[in-house]
């Protein structure tokens, strides 16, 4: 589960790693009242910052400096209902704005490929992490922690200087890596980022963005239902999930329906290759998996799923067939096809099916012979993607 920022702060706040002050606001007049708080205590400069669950928001237009109440409310109604890469904001967070002398970056994650854990400190903050390590791989200090050992003070310091950050913000810098490391053990976390991770003018260091992802599979020992968010924005994501399908936003154009995580992955990379360069460039909407017995009514929800989405401009749905046969497959695609009409949901944007695996030629005659206007079939997993690519790059911006 990804936090927001702000839930992701008031988690560091609870470990006393330092935060700036600040509240959400679901409207313009919330914001102000919040920003006037802080002018009456002596703060009239705040940060009106989009809360949506993706990096890049700064870049994006999300994140406003405000000299007082009035310029908080006219950004936060800028920024509200705005869409960052494929997600609306709902909520913005209205928090005092620090005086930042540099900003670096700090992270710890779960190196999978390694079986450890992994911090990453880098002296260059503030920015794209992935660009700092292609363009100056030097100035990433990447740092394993052996699960049993842990963190302590000297590790902390070392981690602080293996990222040249200055000699004077070294113990300050420990001190928030150690509190960052009780935080991610203690909540089961696999991820915790601060970036950017602040050198304040008079020498402190503080946290001035925070992303957190708690290990759903710690559900059962967590208490992350307060971080629950039934009205949330990524409501695509929630509605999925109680149908039991394994579904994510992406911020493409390209909907994509397939059976197995492994497929869907590479479904999602002869997607975005077909799609360089097209119309601006066109990728991957959604990973979504219907998973090994891909029936009507299961095909029918993804679909309703992958099409409620409004950047979707074409559907590309890629099957191979196992132990469920494509004849099953290409009868759930008909009727799902029917059921969504009957639910007033007729499908009208292009649908590109590659049948391939167990039974495909009975399976294609049946989609043929339904002679559903939307579907086309094409054979090989490329051609169907650059296939589907082409018809999004078409339609987009229609
Ligand atoms: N409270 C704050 N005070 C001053 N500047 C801020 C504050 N919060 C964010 N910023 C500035 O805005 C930039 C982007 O904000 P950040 O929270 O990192 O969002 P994102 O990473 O999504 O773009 C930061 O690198 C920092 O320069
Ligand atoms: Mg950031």
């Amino acid at each position: 589960m990804d936090l927001y920022e702000h839930q992701a702060k008031e988690l560091f706040a609870e470990y006393g790693v330092p935060v700036p002050a600040g509240r959400v606001a679901k409207t313009p007049e919330e914001a102000r009242a919040i920003a006037a708080e802080f002018a009456a205590a002596g703060s009239p400069r705040v940060v009106v910052k989009a809360q949506v669950k993706t990096g890049g928001r700064g870049k994006a237009g999300g994140v406003k400096l405000a000299d007082g109440p009035e310029a908080a409310a006219e950004h936060a109604r800028a920024i509200l209902g705005m869409d960052i890469r494929g997600h609306t904001v709902g909520k913005v967070l209205v928090e005092q704005a620090s005086d930042i002398a540099e900003e670096y970056y700090f992270s710890f994650l779960l190196d999978r490929a390694n079986r450890t854990f992994l911090s990453i400190a880098s002296r260059e903050g503030g920015m794209d992490i992935e660009e700092v390590a292609a363009t100056q791989p030097e100035a990433v200090a990447k740092v394993p922690i052996a699960a049993l050992v842990g963190i302590d003070a000297a590790r902390a310091r070392e981690i602080a200087v293996a990222a040249n950050l200055p000699a004077e913000v070294v113990d300050g810098a420990a001190d928030l890596i150690t509190r960052l490391w009780r935080l991610f053990v203690e909540r089961d976390a696999t991820l915790v980022e601060v970036n950017p991770m602040i050198r304040t003018g008079d020498g402190g260091v503080a946290a001035l963005d925070a992303k957190v992802t708690l290990d759903d599979n710690a559900a059962f020992r967590q208490d992350q239902a307060r971080f629950a968010d039934p009205a949330g924005v990524d409501s695509l994501e929630a509605r999925a999930k109680e149908k039991g399908l394994g579904y994510v936003k992406l911020d493409g154009q390209v909907g994509i329906i397939g059976n197995g995580a492994g497929l869907v992955m590479s479904t999602l990379d002869v997607v975005a290759y077909a799609g360089e360069g097209l119309n601006g460039g066109v990728r991957p909407a959604n990973f979504l998996d219907i998973g090994g017995g891909a029936s009507a009514e299961v095909m029918a929800n993804g679909l309703e799923i992958v099409l409620s989405d409004p950047d979707v401009r074409s559907v590309f749905v890629n099957v191979f067939g196992g132990i469920t046969s494509c004849d099953a497959v290409a009868n759930g695609i008909v009727h799902a096809v029917e059921l969504l009409a009957e639910r007033g949901e007729r499908v009208e944007r292009p649908v590109v099916v590659r049948l391939d695996g167990n039974n495909s030629a009975e399976g294609r005659e049946i989609l043929a012979a339904a002679r559903i206007p939307v579907v086309e079939q094409v054979e090989t997993m490329d051609d169907a993607a650059r296939r589907a690519a082409e018809l999004a790059a078409a339609a987009k911006g229609d």
